[in-house]
């Protein structure tokens, strides 16, 4: 101990706690908040190390760590993907996650990120939507009516005001489930029959589908002029949601052009087509939507930023929605280097 700071605690977040404080906040000014995060830290993109993140694959799935620094406070997440996990009463991705000071190396935070990764993808795909979507976008199609579904919808709600959307999923149950999730939240919602249907008038279309192959959800037939493909489920090699050709005819972003050449759509092209980051159009450097007949394609994985905007965020929370546990993680002798000394007196 150190005038009388507890060095061996962390808080911790655990799921309970994480609903408490999502719902405390409410769904939609917690999207937008976080949104400021994450926009923040795309601003200030060249102040982090960055690296693709961290894959171990198999065949049903993989497990990724995605660390990051902004020099200051270090972060990373745990995190799985697992299409198959659903047939087993399991969640296809899950995740945890830390934040620590880079000072003296020791965590600040440990959370459940389950539940704050839907959140993070979802703020991050309106941030990228308000910078690239036609404006005035109103109607969302979204294909892959999973966990991460809700949030996205509420999220391009929240950021864009998406008020209609046009649910499909092969498994009508995961439509059924979605669409009994947003009712009463201030959408029109249409349940959709087919991809084509559902497609149909829309000017923000967002794949969320859960599969590990090269899917074709949408044909390039499907996609007309305008429109903003919001592409979030094709996140690891081999395992991708959108037919080539839509690719070549689009104007395409990125987070970091590293990781989503393994990971995003664009594995499907040559590895020097050209592609936009997304921290630069935020930054006014580059152009991002450039005409209403362009369509522009947000090839998103998930980057490690963005879980370091959300981990930031929800220790801002903290003190407003005291929701934690204090864990005792880091050993914490009285003479630091008599760890083993420690360890004997624990038997007295
Ligand atoms: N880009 C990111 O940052 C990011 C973040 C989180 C999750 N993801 C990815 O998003 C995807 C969805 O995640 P989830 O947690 O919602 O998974 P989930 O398993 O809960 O839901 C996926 C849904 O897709 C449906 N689906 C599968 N194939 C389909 C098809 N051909 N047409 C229509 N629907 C189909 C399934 O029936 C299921 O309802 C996953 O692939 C996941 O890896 C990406």
């Amino acid at each position: 101990m150190t005038d009388g700071l507890k060095l061996n605690i962390v808080p911790f977040v655990s799921v309970d706690s994480m609903m408490k404080i999502v719902m405390g906040i409410g769904v939609e000014r917690f999207l937008v908040d976080l949104a400021a995060y994450v926009e923040e830290d795309f601003r200030r993109w060249e102040s982090f190390d960055k690296t693709p993140r961290i894959p171990s694959h198999s065949d049903d799935g993989v497990i990724e760590l995605m660390p990051t620094s902004d020099g200051v406070l270090y972060g990373f997440k745990y995190v799985n993907g697992h299409p198959k996990n659903t047939r087993t009463g399991r969640q296809t991705v899950t995740a945890f996650g830390v934040l620590a000071d880079m000072a003296s190396g020791y965590p600040v935070l440990f959370t459940e990120m389950t539940i704050l990764t839907a959140l993070r993808t979802a703020a991050t795909s309106a941030v990228a939507a308000r910078h690239l979507a036609p404006r005035n976008a109103r109607t969302m199609a979204i294909i892959g009516n999973g966990a991460q579904s809700e949030f996205q919808a509420l999220a391009f709600k929240a950021l864009l005001g998406v008020n209609r959307l046009r649910l499909y999923d092969i498994d009508p149950v995961a439509t059924e489930k979605c669409a009994r999730n947003l009712a009463g939240r201030g959408f029109e919602i249409i349940k959709a029959k087919s991809v084509e249907e559902a497609v149909e008038g829309a000017e923000i279309i967002t794949t969320v589908t859960a599969d590990k192959r090269n899917a074709t959800i949408l044909s390039d037939n499907l996609v007309g002029e305008g429109v903003h493909i919001n592409a979030v489920g094709g996140d690891c090699p081999g395992k991708t949601e959108l037919h080539r050709d839509i690719l070549l005819r689009s104007k395409i972003f990125v987070e970091y052009p590293p990781q989503t050449r393994i990971e995003g759509e664009i594995q499907q092209l040559e590895p020097d087509h050209a592609v936009t980051e997304l921290w630069q159009v935020m930054t006014g450097q580059v152009a991002g939507r450039e005409s209403e007949r362009q369509v522009t394609l947000f090839d998103s994985v998930g980057f490690a930023i963005e879980d370091f905007s959300a981990l930031r965020f929800l220790r801002d929370q903290l003190e407003a929605f005291p929701f934690y546990e204090e864990i005792d993680l880091l050993a914490d002798p009285d003479e630091p280097r008599d760890l083993f000394g420690m360890l004997l007196r624990s038997q007295k």
